[in-house]
């Protein structure tokens, strides 16, 4: 028995290896949740392109570790831009596992950065639709499931440090992030009286597939003579002398859907090794 044995968490963006969703998906996974894998499964469009999302063999392979390690979990692809997707990714975690306790917006797109006066239209539309549209949309249907249940629940937004601080290249992602501590605070307040709450992670830098992408990308940008040697300097800055690991945000989310934190809401929890000290 763990402590969410009984109970079914939704992790969307989880189909991708080394990402921080896999990560979550599987502490809850070890801890006694049922667990839904989800991701694209395929690339969609300019801004879901092959080799930087979930595909299905991936999604399909973390599920079953899951069940190897003796965890209970299910795959169901969803666009998180598509709101009736949504509803039947709830509806999915409803019908194959009992119920809807958790639930984790933690896709996101963070590759699509560019100096602030070559940005287009479509490059900050993509990013805000996944990244805040996204999240209010699993918010809004996990809601309603969970306010119907009567049992409370925990919703979970993955921001980032980038939800606290401007970075540059990063105007959509940044108020994407940004946009997401609005939405607990207010989604806060009118769930609260049905003992939901809902709180935002910020992690800082994470070398996941997404995070080696930016390690190229930024490296770049500020003449680091290597990837290795931007990361030396990352390091060098962040209090705790490293960056994120996944685990560290799977520990920060399993603590905020825990018992032990029933009355922390409305938050946005830095993971930064004291990097990000708003
Ligand atoms: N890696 C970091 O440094 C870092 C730091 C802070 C916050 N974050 C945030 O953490 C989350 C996970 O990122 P990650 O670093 O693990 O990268 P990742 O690329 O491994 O995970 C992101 C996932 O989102 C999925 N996704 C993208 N568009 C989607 C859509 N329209 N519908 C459904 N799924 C979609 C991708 O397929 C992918 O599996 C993101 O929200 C990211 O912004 C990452």
């Amino acid at each position: 028995m763990g402590r969410f044995s009984g109970k079914t968490a939704v992790v969307t963006g989880s189909g991708r290896r080394k990402g921080l969703g896999e990560a979550i998906a599987r502490r809850l996974a070890q801890e006694g949740a049922a667990v839904v894998i989800s991701d694209l499964g395929a690339p969609r469009d300019a801004a879901t392109p092959g080799g930087m999302i979930g595909a299905s063999e991936e999604m399909e392979a973390i599920a079953a570790d899951l069940r190897a390690e003796g965890g209970a979990a299910s795959t169901f692809v969803c666009d998180v831009r598509d709101y009736d997707q949504v509803r039947a990714l709830a509806r999915h975690a409803v019908e194959r596992h009992g119920g809807l306790d958790i639930w984790v917006n933690n896709a996101g797109i963070g590759y699509i950065m560019k100096p602030l006066l070559e940005v287009q239209p479509q490059d900050w539309t993509a990013v805000i639709d996944v990244n805040l549209t996204g999240a209010f949309f699993g918010l809004r249907v996990a809601a309603e499931i969970m306010v119907a249940q009567g049992r409370g629940g925990r919703i979970i937004n993955i921001a980032s440090q980038a939800a606290k601080s401007g970075f540059p290249h990063a105007q959509a992602y940044t108020s994407s992030k940004h946009g997401l501590v609005g939405l607990v605070r207010s989604a806060a307040i009118e769930l609260g009286p049905y003992g939901i709450t809902v709180n935002n992670v910020c992690p800082n830098h994470v070398t996941t597939g997404l995070g080696a992408w930016q390690n190229e990308y930024f490296s770049k940008v500020v003449g680091a003579a290597s990837v290795d040697d931007y990361l030396k300097q990352m390091a060098a800055r962040i209090p705790m002398r490293r960056p994120g690991l996944p685990e560290d945000t799977a520990h920060a989310v399993a603590f905020l859907c825990s018992d032990e934190a029933v009355y922390i809401t409305a938050e946005s929890l830095n993971v930064s090794g004291g990097e990000e000290p708003h």
